[in-house]
């Protein structure tokens, strides 16, 4: 009788039981590791509830850290499958490489390997934040170290430091005289291209955890982003009718459908590492929602969101698809972009940016920033300027002294004249959402913010298969 073929992608299967052990896995360790975090005093309070700073329930923080180990364990079990196919008949790597035969693709292994080590030192890092409450100028320079071991891997594997130019820029800049520089097709940045791909863990890890307080919000985004990036290393493998890619493609140029159909060798290969990544990062991501989603009965912390961070963007740098990725962290570039201001100080910065929870009515209301002297006239004209493009509510100064709003009474150590500038919502893409859409339940906010990360991983894929292949074909 006839045995039906083996399967083409060994390894995939595997990875999609490794997916489903890592989803039950955190389902189990979660409420496991939660009394002896409790017990060592690792706690936070749930500031969205009635008592909120002073009386919220005490909730397990830091269970990032047991998903983490998780992870990086099974990862680590992991390892032979993706080269299974070389322990049959022998294939020791150096005695066929000394005969010149197909050898162990030591590259591969090494890849994965920085990439495991790069996922170690940001759990550490994200641990240690936990633990101490780490100052920004000593936690940025971290992601900046661990990205090394993956950047040099990069290196080794001649990794390309150019970008393709839009369509008719090239002939532009040929025209101007500078086509010897700049190919007509391509730029090479260089050592430019490496200060951003070592600026890519730092933004990653740091721009999930500043999108956070919010039962759940850290956790979809890292699940939406997770199974965005493994639907698009999924694109690549050739496991698709030709005719759905092309259409997908389609919608801007018929050549991106055609770029995916007839991915080759090195493009499917980069792309299975990464899917072996995201798979177990969606299953452990799922798993922890459950736990996490409002009411939480376990917080992520900082180790969560290094953790997930520093996960996409390692496999987007050994998969060469940085750009891509970036795309799917819009709502985080929107959130940081907009929290720059606080950031760097031009406007008050709380230690919580968090909304504001009302206790009569359950909802969440914008939260904000009241100022302790009158704003310097810098501040004033970023405020304005936010207020005008609808991204912040101010409140200027009546003539009647300390006005109250539903959001929490204004008090005021400074006599403010008719007009100023005495308060305006914090700077976050969560307080933003509330000033346009008026309160809602915690719930919602998190449910409107994983439709956010939705949306925008939608418009991401049609921005690179759609209008990419429009922008920078031909
Ligand atoms: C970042 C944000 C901060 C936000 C905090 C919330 C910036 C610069 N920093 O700080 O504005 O308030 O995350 O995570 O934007 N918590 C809840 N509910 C949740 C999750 C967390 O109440 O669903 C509270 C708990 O008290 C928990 C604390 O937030 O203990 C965790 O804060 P931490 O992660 O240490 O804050 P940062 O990452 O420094
Ligand atoms: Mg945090």
């Amino acid at each position: 009788f006839n045995l039906p073929p083996p399967p083409a992608f060994p390894a995939l299967q595997a990875c999609l039981g490794f997916s489903i052990l890592t989803f039950v896995g955190s389902l189990v360790a979660v409420p496991a590791v939660s009394a002896a975090l409790m017990a060592k005093g690792i706690q936070g309070r749930d500031l969205l509830k009635p008592g909120g700073r002073v009386s919220g329930p005490m909730i397990p923080e830091c269970l990032g850290l047991p998903i983490a180990c998780l992870y990086i364990l099974l990862m680590m079990l992991f390892i032979p499958f993706p080269f299974s196919h070389m322990f049959n008949s022998g294939r020791k790597g150096q005695i066929e490489k000394s005969v010149g035969r197909e050898c162990f693709p030591t590259s591969e292994l090494t890849l994965y390997l920085s990439s495991l080590l790069s996922l170690m030192v940001a759990t550490l890092l994200g641990f240690i934040d936990d633990l101490f409450d780490i100052r920004w100028r000593h936690k940025l320079p971290i992601p900046l170290i661990a990205a090394i071991p993956t950047l040099v891997v990069y290196y080794s594997e001649g990794g390309l430091t150019s970008v393709v130019l839009p369509k008719g820029v090239g002939r532009w800049i040929e025209t101007l005289g500078w086509g010897g520089w700049v190919g007509s097709k391509v730029i090479d940045l260089g050592p430019l291209y490496y200060i951003y791909l070592l600026l890519l863990p730092t933004f990653t890890t740091n721009s999930i955890n500043i999108l956070a307080g919010v039962n759940g919000v850290e956790c979809i985004q890292a699940l939406i982003i997770a199974a965005s990036v493994l639907l698009n290393d999924l694109l690549f493998l050739p496991l698709w009718p030709r005719w759905l890619l092309v259409a997908l493609g389609g919608i801007g140029d018929p050549d991106a459908g055609k770029i995916l159909a007839f991915a080759g060798g090195e493009m499917v290969q980069r792309h299975l590492m990464s899917a072996y990544f995201m798979g177990p990062m969606v299953g452990v991501c799922a798993g922890f929602l459950w736990h996490n989603w409002y009411p939480a009965k376990a917080f992520p912390g900082d180790t969560f969101c290094y953790f997930t961070g520093m996960a996409f963007s390692a496999v987007a740098l050994q998969g060469h698809f940085s750009k891509t990725l970036i795309l799917f962290f819009v709502p985080q570039i929107f959130n940081f972009i907009l929290s720059c201001p606080q950031l760097f100080h031009l406007v008050e910065c709380p230690r919580h940016r968090l909304p504001h929870y009302e206790t009569g009515t359950n909802l969440l209301h914008p939260s904000r920033v009241i100022f302790a002297k009158r704003p310097a006239a810098h501040t004033r004209l970023v405020l304005s300027v936010l207020e005008i493009l609808g991204l912040v509510r101010l409140e200027r100064a009546a003539e009647s002294p300390s006005p109250s709003t539903s959001e929490g009474s204004v008090e005021r150590a400074w006599t403010a004249q008719k007009g100023d500038i005495v308060s305006s919502t914090n700077l976050t893409i969560l307080n933003f959402l509330l000033v346009r859409l008026g309160p809602m339940r915690e719930d919602t906010l998190c449910s409107v913010m994983g439709g956010v990360q939705v949306g925008c991983s939608a418009l991401a894929f049609w921005v690179r298969y759609g209008l990419g292949a429009w922008v920078y074909g031909g």
